[in-house]
């Protein structure tokens, strides 16, 4: 069963590969990146023959790995197979098994500027199959190896990433440098030095990361905080995958504080609490400001989401001069008379329209 697939993927492919490193259009591939391809190897400078990955990359000797990968990518040595020459080693039996990819966009030939694109005259690095995100093979397929020689190695992505991120995501952005990416540079998870593949899942038939029901687990794998705070009694739906980090957050970057996809922290509440927006004709200032003052938004052990619960949430900011707004004493616990001040909603009691009114006697949040 696995052979058969194989088999019938190794024709599929067979097909596009004769053109797939047409020394022309290759050349053409190189030349964007801004050096012909045979000066390149003259020069075996990486540094020159990259500029788009290399510029600030200094060598050391710790990191030759990452440097031959370089040199590799420099010299655009490919495969004249394509992925035949990689599945004859990378089947289903590996420890990783490879072939999902061809049940995802990128294996599939009908896909405009996808890695297995059949049209001979798309632009590479479309058409170059594995290679179009592993990079050039140069001599990592080498069938026998000498005594001691350790196998060349080829890139390698995300949790076992063999270069550092910029380098991995450069292959990736080569072909999604899209509106969508326009401000991963700079994002917290650029600088952070994260790697598409650390949330991506590439040899897979579910994008996890992409989905409503894993994209959450996906986040939370590292923000635990956030995690913590959806288990709360009071949270936004995440734990149940009904909300998203994605309606709230751009993970490729965006304008806003704290990735956030609207361009302040209330105008994202508005997405789909518009019936707060306002404007009140009597506005209560911190609602105006910021909905975190008074909401953490993933989660708390108060009700409503709140950072505290009234009184003292209102007690923050509301002296008790000139009206009773504070918590009573003991003498007005049970058994004795309660306080309105603290029973059930406590100040809300009264104040119900704490987030502004529109009657026109309202001005206190009393209707
Ligand atoms: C669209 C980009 C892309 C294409 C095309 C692609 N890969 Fe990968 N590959 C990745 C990423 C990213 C990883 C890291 C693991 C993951 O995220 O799934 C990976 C991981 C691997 C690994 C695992 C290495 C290890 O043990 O850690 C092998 C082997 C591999 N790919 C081989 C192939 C072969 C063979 C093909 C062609 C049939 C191919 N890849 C096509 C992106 C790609
Ligand atoms: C002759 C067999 C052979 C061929 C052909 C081959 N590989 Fe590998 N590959 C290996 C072996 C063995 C390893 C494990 C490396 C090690 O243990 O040193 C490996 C490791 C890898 C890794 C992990 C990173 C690394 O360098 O260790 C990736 C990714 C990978 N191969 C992708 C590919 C792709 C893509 C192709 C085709 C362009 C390919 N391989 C062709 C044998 C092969
Ligand atoms: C040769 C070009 C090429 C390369 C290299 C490439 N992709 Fe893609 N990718 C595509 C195309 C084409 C699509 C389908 C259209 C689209 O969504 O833009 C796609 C789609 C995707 C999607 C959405 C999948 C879907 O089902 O809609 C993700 C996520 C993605 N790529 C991530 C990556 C990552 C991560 C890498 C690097 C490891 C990568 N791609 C490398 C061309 C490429
Ligand atoms: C922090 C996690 C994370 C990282 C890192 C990340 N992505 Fe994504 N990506 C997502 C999520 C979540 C979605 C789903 C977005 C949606 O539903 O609109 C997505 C969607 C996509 C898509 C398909 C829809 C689109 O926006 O075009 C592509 C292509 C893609 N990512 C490429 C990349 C590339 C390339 C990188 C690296 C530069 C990258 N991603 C890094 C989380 C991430
Ligand atoms: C309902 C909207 C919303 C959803 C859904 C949401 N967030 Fe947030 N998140 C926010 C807002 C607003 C802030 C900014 C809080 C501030 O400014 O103090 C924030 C802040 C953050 C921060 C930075 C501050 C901190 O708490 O550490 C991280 C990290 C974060 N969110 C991750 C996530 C993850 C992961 C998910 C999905 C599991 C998620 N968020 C879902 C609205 C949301
Ligand atoms: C591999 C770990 C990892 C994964 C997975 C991850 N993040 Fe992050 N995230 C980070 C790091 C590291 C930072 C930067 C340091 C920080 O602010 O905590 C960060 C920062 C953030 C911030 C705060 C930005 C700021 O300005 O403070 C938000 C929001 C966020 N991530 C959301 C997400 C969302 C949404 C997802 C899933 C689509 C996600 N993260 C997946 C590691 C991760
Ligand atoms: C993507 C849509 C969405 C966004 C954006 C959003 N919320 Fe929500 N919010 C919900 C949903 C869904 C519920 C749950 C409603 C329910 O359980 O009936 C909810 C419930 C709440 C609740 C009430 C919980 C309760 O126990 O009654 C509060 C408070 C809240 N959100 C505050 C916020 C704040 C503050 C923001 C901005 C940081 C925000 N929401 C952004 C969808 C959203
Ligand atoms: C001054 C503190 C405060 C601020 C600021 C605030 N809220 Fe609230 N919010 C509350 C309190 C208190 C409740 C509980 C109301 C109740 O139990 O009846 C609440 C309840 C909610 C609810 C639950 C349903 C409802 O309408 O009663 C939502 C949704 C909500 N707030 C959204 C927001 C949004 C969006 C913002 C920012 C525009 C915001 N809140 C700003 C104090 C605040
Ligand atoms: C972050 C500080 C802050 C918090 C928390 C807060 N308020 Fe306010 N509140 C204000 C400010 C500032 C005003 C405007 C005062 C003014 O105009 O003199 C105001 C005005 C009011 C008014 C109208 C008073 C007047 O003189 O017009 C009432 C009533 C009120 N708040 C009730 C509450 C209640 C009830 C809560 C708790 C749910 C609360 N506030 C939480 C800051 C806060
Ligand atoms: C039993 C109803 C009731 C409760 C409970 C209540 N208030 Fe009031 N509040 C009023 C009335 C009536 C007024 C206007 C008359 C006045 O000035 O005493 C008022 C006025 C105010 C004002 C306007 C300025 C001022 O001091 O006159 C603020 C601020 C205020 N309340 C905050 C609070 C806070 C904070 C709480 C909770 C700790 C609270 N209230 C609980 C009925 C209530």
């Amino acid at each position: 069963m696995v052979r058969a697939s194989l088999a019938t993927i190794a024709m599929c492919v067979a097909a596009s590969v004769a053109s797939m490193a047409e020394p022309a259009r290759l050349a053409r591939y190189q030349g964007r990146r801004g050096v012909a391809p045979d000066a390149q190897r003259a020069r075996g400078a990486a540094a020159l023959g990259w500029p788009f990955l290399f510029v600030s990359v200094i060598a050391g000797a710790a990191d030759q790995a990452h440097d031959t990968l370089r040199d590799k990518l420099a010299a655009g040595d490919y495969s004249r197979r394509g992925a035949d020459t990689c599945l004859g080693c990378h089947d289903e039996e590996e420890p990783f098994p490879t072939l999902d990819v061809f049940v995802t966009v990128h294996g599939h030939p009908q896909v405009d500027g996808s890695p297995f694109e059949m049209d001979p005259t798309a632009e590479l690095p479309a058409g170059l199959q594995c290679e179009a995100c592993h990079g050039p093979i140069g001599d990592h397929g080498r069938q026998i190896l000498a005594d001691g020689v350790a196998r060349e190695p080829i890139l390698n992505f995300g949790e076992r990433g063999n270069a550092e991120a910029s380098l991995q995501n450069d292959l990736c952005l080569q072909c999604h440098r899209t509106y969508e990416r326009t401000r991963w540079e700079g994002s917290a998870h650029e600088l952070a030095g994260m790697a598409c593949a650390d949330c991506h899942r590439i040899h897979a038939e579910t994008d996890a990361v992409r989905s409503m029901s894993g994209q959450n687990e996906t986040c939370w794998g590292c923000h635990r905080s956030v995690a913590a705070d959806a288990l709360k009694r009071s949270a936004h739906p995440l734990r149940d995958g009904q909300l998203v980090c994605r309606d709230c957050h751009d993970p490729h970057g965006t304008d806003n504080d704290k990735l956030n996809v609207r361009a302040t922290g209330n105008e994202t509440c508005f997405k789909c609490h518009a019936e707060l927006r306002g404007p009140h004709l009597w506005e209560h200032p911190p609602v105006v400001e910021d909905c975190t003052i008074c909401h953490v938004p993933h989660g708390s052990n108060q009700p409503a989401l709140l950072v505290r619960r009234p009184p003292q949430l209102c007690q923050a900011c509301h002296s008790s001069v000139g009206h009773r707004s504070f918590a009573q004493g003991p003498d007005q616990l049970p058994p004795r008379p309660t306080s309105e001040f603290l029973l059930a909603k406590a100040c809300l009691n009264c104040h119900a329209e704490v987030h502004g009114s529109n009657h026109p006697s309202g001005n206190l949040f009393r209707r």
